[in-house]
């Protein structure tokens, strides 16, 4: 595993931008893996702004994102479409129909997950899957768990991350109880992995994910399993890993 360790967030934006379009430079037509929440959006504009001044393509590139929240779909300014519309799909020249993120609108959840599996099945892999980490080391809404889910499942989100996701909700609106997301089997198919943390407060996630054992009790840290991830952490995040060593991991202080 290659980790970068950047000065701040605005570094690891640009560090995973970087990442990200030599990705689409190489391979116009790769197929990424994409997050919402607030980790990824310094790079997707760092993307946009690459895109605007010539240097990325963006009209044979197709996505899968990761997750969506049952209930919700793109009228809803909280639902993960409609982030992926505003930060990133309606500012670059990506084909409407080749974004694919699980329907949130189809509340019934083995039909919304097997149509998601099938899609992702009859795609094909990631060239590059993209991934934050909660707090409780999540990926994907992939909690805390005894196992480690598969497939593209419906998850019950636990109240920690409920009580994160308050911040994008109005006051007083319900933060959806549901989510839909790629299981592990589908976010370890990706040839490549690029995991992106910031911020004191993934610190401890940041150290049990990569320096602790693998377990689902800490979802990320089946990572260490996979032979293609980078990690781009700010200093911040990584602030708890400094003097832990681990013998596949090579870091490289930015
Ligand atoms: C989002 C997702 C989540 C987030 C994680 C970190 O699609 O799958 O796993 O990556 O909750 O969220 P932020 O970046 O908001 O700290």
């Amino acid at each position: 595993m290659r980790i970068y360790v950047t000065k701040d967030y605005a570094e690891m934006s640009r560090k995973a931008a970087n990442i990200i379009s030599a990705q689409i430079i190489i391979k116009p037509d790769s197929i990424l893996g994409l997050a919402t929440g607030s980790t990824p959006i310094g790079t997707y504009d760092q993307l946009v702004n690459w895109y605007e001044k010539g240097d990325l393509d963006f009209s044979e590139v197709v996505t899968v994102n990761l997750d969506e929240y049952r209930g919700l779909g793109p009228e809803s300014p909280q639902s993960y479409v409609y982030y992926m519309r505003h930060y990133l799909f309606d500012r670059v020249n990506i084909k409407p129909e080749n974004t694919h993120l699980p329907n949130g609108l189809n509340e019934n959840a083995e039909e919304a997950c097997n149509d998601y599996n099938e899609l992702l099945n009859k795609l094909g892999e990631q060239d590059l899957q993209i991934l934050g980490i909660g707090r409780n080391g999540h990926i994907g809404f992939n909690e805390p768990d005894e196992i480690f889910d598969q497939d593209v499942h419906c998850v019950s989100l636990t109240n920690s991350t409920i009580e994160a996701n308050k911040r994008f909700f109005e006051a007083g609106e319900e933060v959806p109880k549901y989510a839909y997301t790629m299981g592990i089997r589908s976010i370890l198919r990706a040839r490549k992995i690029l995991m992106m943390a910031s911020g004191e407060d993934k610190a401890d996630a940041v150290k049990k994910a990569f320096f602790g054992p693998v377990t689902p009790l800490v979802p990320a840290s089946i990572l260490q399993l996979h032979d293609d991830v980078i990690l781009v952490t700010d200093q911040a995040a990584y602030s708890k890993c400094a003097n832990s060593t681990h013998t596949r991991h090579t870091a490289y202080i930015l």
